[in-house]
């Protein structure tokens, strides 16, 4: 066990043409923490994840993740480092089977010659109910599309795939938007188990109630800088409300 922050942000900056969406954002994210974002409508936070996971990248600053500096030049780059993100509408295909979801861009082969390869479903769709049971997500089937799974279903299987995959830290930007309250509750869940399984995660929500429930740290952004950042047990909704 290190001290070492996972991700060290110094300095960032973000201009879209005329709006300045990050002054300066300087931010550690530490191992076996799981820290709530928060902050009104155009506060940032999605600019800051955005440059995280590789979508965007940032004007002025630098990022570090494990003591090195990095500068990702797309979403596969952070995703090799070990930083999957989950959106509010996530990167899943509907008209795939869960099993192919689930090996989205890292599907293994039974055989390959010149690069062409035939692809093992045996092994996805066995590796798939496992990680799906892992993350205690019950699922009729390893073929059953996505498209047909609630939204709270889909979110589950992004967090089985993460997991499965061993990340190294878990972003998840809004992810209950738009979620009936069960479901809701099902993931909140998911983002209390990251602790338990050892991955440090990023919970972004406009819900401070959800934020308190599932996480240690909160950070909180208005108008492109960080005005708070402290333990959750030493702040308040209050206080909370009060600076953003
Ligand atoms: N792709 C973009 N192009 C132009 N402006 C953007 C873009 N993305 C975000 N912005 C602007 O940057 C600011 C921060 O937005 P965002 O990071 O989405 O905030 P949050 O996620 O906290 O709601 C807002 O003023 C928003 O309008
Ligand atoms: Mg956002």
């Amino acid at each position: 066990m290190t001290s070492e922050p996972i991700i060290q942000v110094r300095n960032l900056h973000k201009w879209y043409s005329g709006v300045h969406a990050l002054k300066g954002v300087t931010l550690d994210f530490h191992r076996n923490e799981t820290v709530g974002l928060v902050g009104d409508n155009g506060a940032g936070k999605s600019t800051l994840i955005n440059i995280l996971s590789g979508t965007q990248a940032p004007t002025e600053g630098e990022i570090f993740f494990e003591g090195r500096k990095v500068s990702f030049k797309g979403p596969a780059d952070a995703m090799e480092a070990g930083i999957e993100t989950i959106y509010q509408y996530n990167s899943m295909v509907p008209t795939m089977s869960i099993a192919r979801n689930m090996f989205i861009g890292r599907e293994p082969l039974k055989w390959s010659i010149g690069g062409v390869g035939i692809l093992d479903t045996k092994k996805m769709a066995e590796e798939s109910v496992q990680a799906i049971a892992d993350v205690d997500l019950h699922l009729r089937s390893p073929d059953a599309l996505v498209g047909e799974l609630s939204g709270g279903q889909r979110q589950g299987v992004a967090i089985a795939r993460a997991m499965h995959f061993k990340s190294k830290v878990m972003i998840l930007d809004e992810p209950t938007n738009h979620l009936a309250v069960k479901e809701t509750q099902k993931v909140l869940g998911f983002v209390k188990s990251l602790k338990e399984l050892g991955i440090p995660g990023i919970f972004i929500s406009h819900n401070i109630h959800h934020v308190f429930e599932c996480c240690d740290r909160m950070v909180a952004m208005a108008r492109g800088e960080v005005v708070l950042d402290k333990r959750v047990e030493d702040t308040s909704m209050d206080e909370i409300l009060d600076v953003l």
